[in-house]
């Protein structure tokens, strides 16, 4: 298939079916960074009322550089993978002495933080500054592997070129905050882990995982 067919079905079916979330609609880039560090290991329902409260306590990242540690680490109390707290408070506290406050808006800038990868940058550029970001999160990865049948192990090194290849070729130059989601949410609700629902997803003719019956198999296990 023409890669350029998959951006507009997914805008169709996000202004469509897309989900509505306490950060849809928002171009403030501490809220998209927020959101999107929550949202690393977790899923959308524990993230938002976490989200909601730590925006009471810091609504902006000047308030998060000004809060103590153990402030910080008490929000983030019983949503796990503490590192991301640390990183997110170290990361605010270098933007209001570096950057005078600003938020980093390009591609190295983002990935500079300490806890923003490839990916998260990526959707931070997209989501808060509606620019080309390419993501490639765990939902991405799946819906990835399903399109374009992928064969094999795809944590593998060659998988994850072709994956970021692929993830590159669908972003369009188009509105990228609503693609950005839109992918996003296509990963976490029809391209599910289990029992994808492929008769109303917007790609199923385009896919070549469920065109050779391999939807329910795909992705590969991970090799181990
Ligand atoms: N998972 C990671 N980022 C997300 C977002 N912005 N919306 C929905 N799910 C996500």
């Amino acid at each position: 298939f023409d890669p350029a067919d998959v951006a507009p079905r997914l805008l169709a079916w996000y202004g469509l079916e897309g989900r509505d979330l306490p950060w849809r609609g928002c171009r403030d880039p501490y809220r998209i960074w927020l959101s999107e560090i929550m949202l690393q290991q977790t899923t959308v329902a524990a993230v938002i009322p976490y989200y909601e409260k730590f925006l009471l306590a810091c609504p902006d990242v000047a308030a998060l550089a000004a809060s103590s540690p153990e402030e910080v680490i008490a929000l983030w109390a019983g949503l796990g993978y503490y590192s991301r707290a640390r990183n997110l408070h170290a990361a605010a506290r270098r933007i209001v002495a570096e950057g005078g406050g600003a938020f980093p808006d390009d591609l190295p800038g983002l990935m500079a933080l300490p806890g923003v990868g490839r990916s998260t940058a990526g959707a931070i550029l997209a989501i808060a500054y509606d620019k080309k970001g390419v993501i490639l999160d765990g939902n991405v990865r799946r819906v990835l592997c399903r399109l374009f049948a992928l064969e094999g192990d795809p944590r593998s090194a060659a998988a994850e070129g072709k994956l970021w290849g692929w993830a590159e070729a669908l972003t369009p130059e188009d509105r990228p905050h609503d693609y950005a989601q839109a992918i996003m949410d296509l990963g976490a609700t029809l391209c599910a882990p289990k029992r994808p629902d492929c008769p109303r997803c917007p790609l199923i003719d385009l896919c070549r995982g469920r065109q050779l019956g391999l939807e329910m198999v795909l992705p590969a296990a991970r090799a181990k």
